[in-house]
């Protein structure tokens, strides 16, 4: 048929530009010369998950080459095409990883990024569980007009839909004025149809991070990108053959393509369909994918989506500011009789923001409900931050008494004001927490004296009580614990066990939050545990906690303890925010966080250790946690607690010193414990770290064997 030439024909292209390109690059540098991309842990991501071959020098491309030329069969079958797509999938990474041979960044001239590392992947795990991240577009080509790729992008990225564009859209999209970058939900990736390849590798990475996909088991492969990422593909203007071969790879990998020109009988329903009416491509892309997108309709002038969430407003660009820094400011949830709460008032007292400049402000958000708890105060309150961000045009940093909100020029221009901040407030709280919340009121003050005197003798006193709450809040004080299995969308076998010394991997999930999304859906990721049938208090072991894991991972998993690192560790799925591994020479542990790029004495970088654990695997000696858990007392307790850590990057440990020293001091009365943990700027070679951590007499260094 006219499809599978097209098909076939791009294929062999491809499997000849490729063939030519290795055997020069090889004559040029010599088979030794490495081939890598950066900040992976996975090689050439496609090529290691399709046939398990983890390419590291040129020498090991000729035989990929072979691999990917057996893929083009020339049948005349579809399902035999679209093989012939992954080949040119093959073929589209081998090149663009060439690119990354002749030059450290190659993309650095380019308005696109490349290689997507390892530790942006896992920090979209939590948004996509969510659903926060609907879908994955793949926008490509370059369009007739200019507008109509610029109103699609602006569309899905109104829905929340991270886009990846390639090719001549990426140019279109600049001169539209879209807003790009990756807070922003649109990424460019690069101007050739083989950058195609680094939202390819994003998505098979993802099977090998949260999916402990077997790499070589390209069955399965398959089957989890179509049924785990919500990703599809709109072409925009002509089609050549590597476009439409390109195309067969994805559908292969389970994406549907939509293209703008008519391709009549060739059309396949659900995998490759035409759409030339471009205010029909959004809604006919997300059906094909099954994905929902829940609109919030809010009485405001300024658009409202989580795309938002990152956009920066400067000075320069800014109308109004309500800083911290600046005067009194503060921001409560307060649970409030209902016979005092007058649902959806909305009420600013003092001037609005008319006249610009710096103000105080007090944000006061009284709700009422039968099942309101007290604990649930600080959930909703938290969430204040993502939803002012969600307007454009307003940006949001902190919470509680420590906040910065900016309202930019252009927003005070659509006609935005501080009851429109009500309605965001009062329409999300009703949307999210409404199984709790029965009437919610909102109140802002924006005079400094008023706001001075709420903030002393309301706010800091409320703040304060919850602190001494949260830090009574131990494990041994409660009777429950909860599971989390939000992430089994993608990490089918794993389960997060959250205790109030604990939290969800991921950073994300308190106990306090486990036990609000408990009340708001009963029957949702977060249930109950029990905390009966303790079988080893040094663990962390419990009969009860292995019974709820093993129904919660159908089987996967049946032995988890609260506490060790090296007895049945708890599993991970691939979105923890540091990972803990033993450091056999200094007999510790190190710990590193997601954001830290350089080596460590390990050995291995952030992306390579975390490739040790996930998928819902144990994998002893290597843990995923979150960054919060650093200072907890249960940290590691098994293997004697926060005194094993022996390295972490500096950031991390500036940040945490100050609970870290203050454990130490209580658990083990050391003073500035941070002082004896070495980073990379004191050292990272383990003969050095060993040395600094003697000089400074690092208690691990004289406790039991760690293994
Ligand atoms: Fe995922 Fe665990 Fe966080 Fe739940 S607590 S969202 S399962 S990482
Ligand atoms: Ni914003
Ligand atoms: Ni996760």
């Amino acid at each position: 048929s006219v499809l599978t030439d097209l098909i076939y024909g791009g294929s062999n292209a491809v499997a000849g530009l490729t063939e030519g390109a290795v055997n020069d690059a090889i004559a040029k540098h010599g088979a030794d010369t490495k081939v890598a991309f950066p900040d992976t842990a996975y090689f050439l991501p496609t090529i290691y998950a399709a046939t398990g071959v983890k390419v590291k020098t040129l020498g090991d491309l000729p035989a990929c080459v072979g691999v990917l030329k057996s893929l083009i069969s020339n049948k005349e079958d579809l399902g035999e095409a679209l093989n012939a797509g992954l080949a040119t999938a093959v073929g589209a990474e081998i090149l663009e990883a060439l690119k990354y041979v002749e030059s450290e960044n190659p993309y650095e001239n380019e308005a696109g990024i490349g290689f997507v590392p390892d530790p942006i992947i896992r920090s979209l795990g939590v948004p996509l569980v969510t659903g926060d991240i609907p879908g994955v577009a793949v926008v490509l080509g370059k369009a007739d007009q200019t507008e109509d790729v610029v109103k699609v992008v602006k569309d899905y990225q109104s829905k929340g839909i991270m886009t990846f564009l390639v090719g001549g859209v990426i140019d279109q999209c600049i001169e539209g004025g879209v807003k790009m970058g990756l807070e922003l939900r649109v990424i460019p990736l690069g101007h050739e149809v083989t950058a195609v390849t680094h939202v390819v590798t994003v998505a098979i990475r993802a099977a090998l991070i949260f999916g402990a996909l077997e790499p070589g088991n390209l069955p399965a492969l398959l089957a989890y990108t179509k049924d785990r990422v919500p990703a599809f593909v709109n072409t925009f203007g002509e089609i050549d053959s590597v476009v439409v071969s390109a195309g067969a790879g994805a559908i292969a990998l389970g994406f549907p393509v939509v293209v703008d020109v008519d391709l009549g009988e060739n059309q396949v329903p659900g995998a490759l369909e035409s759409v030339t009416d471009h205010t029909m491509t959004v809604k006919k892309s997300l059906e094909l994918r099954n994905i929902k997108i829940k609109v919030t309709e809010l009485p405001i002038p300024v658009a409202f989506a989580a795309a938002f969430e990152g956009e920066i407003i400067r000075r320069s660009d800014m109308h109004t500011e309500f800083s911290s820094h600046a005067n009194p400011t503060c921001e409560l949830v307060c649970t409030t009789p209902a016979d005092e709460v007058e649902d959806h008032k909305i009420t600013v007292v003092g001037q609005d923001i008319d006249a610009g400049g710096e103000l105080a402000l007090a944000t006061i958000v009284k709700v009422a409900g039968e099942k309101m708890q007290a604990d649930f105060e600080s959930v909703i309150e938290r969430k204040i931050h993502a939803w002012f961000n969600y307007m454009e045009g307003v940006m949001h940093t902190g919470q509680r008494n420590l906040i910065r909100i900016r309202v930019s020029n252009a927003a005070y221009e659509a006609g935005l004001r501080l009851n429109h901040f009500g309605e965001v407030l009062y329409n999300m709280i009703m949307d999210e927490f409404d199984s709790v919340v029965d009437k919610c009121e909102v109140t802002f003050y924006t005079e400094a004296d008023k706001v001075q005197e709420i903030l002393d003798t309301k706010a800091m006193p409320t703040y304060n009580a919850r602190d001494d709450r949260l830090a009574s809040l131990t494990d041994e004080s409660v009777d429950e614990f909860y599971t989390c299995i939000l992430c089994q969308s993608f990490a089918p076998s794993h389960c997060c066990v959250v205790t109030p010394e604990r939290l969800g991997l991921c950073g994300a999930v308190s106990w306090l939050d486990a036990k609000a999304t408990k009340e708001l859906t009963p029957t949702g990721p977060c249930q109950p545990i029990k905390k009966i049938g303790c079988t080893d208090e040094r663990t962390g072991a419990y009969t009860e906690v292995n019974k709820v894991v093993e129904q919660a991972t159908q089987g996967a998993v049946n032995q988890v303890t609260l506490y060790s690192l090296i007895e049945d560790p708890m599993t991970s799925c691939g979105c923890f925010e540091c990972i803990c591994g033993v450091e056999p020479a200094s007999n510790g542990v190190v710990v590193v966080n997601r954001e830290y790029k350089g080596m460590t004495p390990t050995g291995m970088t952030f992306g390579e250790l975390a490739s040790m654990t996930g998928g819902g695997v144990q994998t002893p000696g290597f843990m995923g946690h979150g960054r919060h858990f650093i200072a907890s007392k249960k940290f590691i307790s098994a293997e004697g607690g926060i005194q094993r850590i022996v390295w972490m990057p500096k950031e991390l440990k500036d940040d945490v010193a100050d609970r870290l020293n203050k454990t130490a001091k209580e658990l083990y009365g050391i003073d500035n414990f941070t002082d004896m943990i070495c980073d990379e700027t004191i050292a990272c070679d383990t003969e050095e770290v060993l040395n600094f951590l003697t000089e400074k007499g690092h208690p691990a260094l004289t406790m039991d064997p760690i293994m």
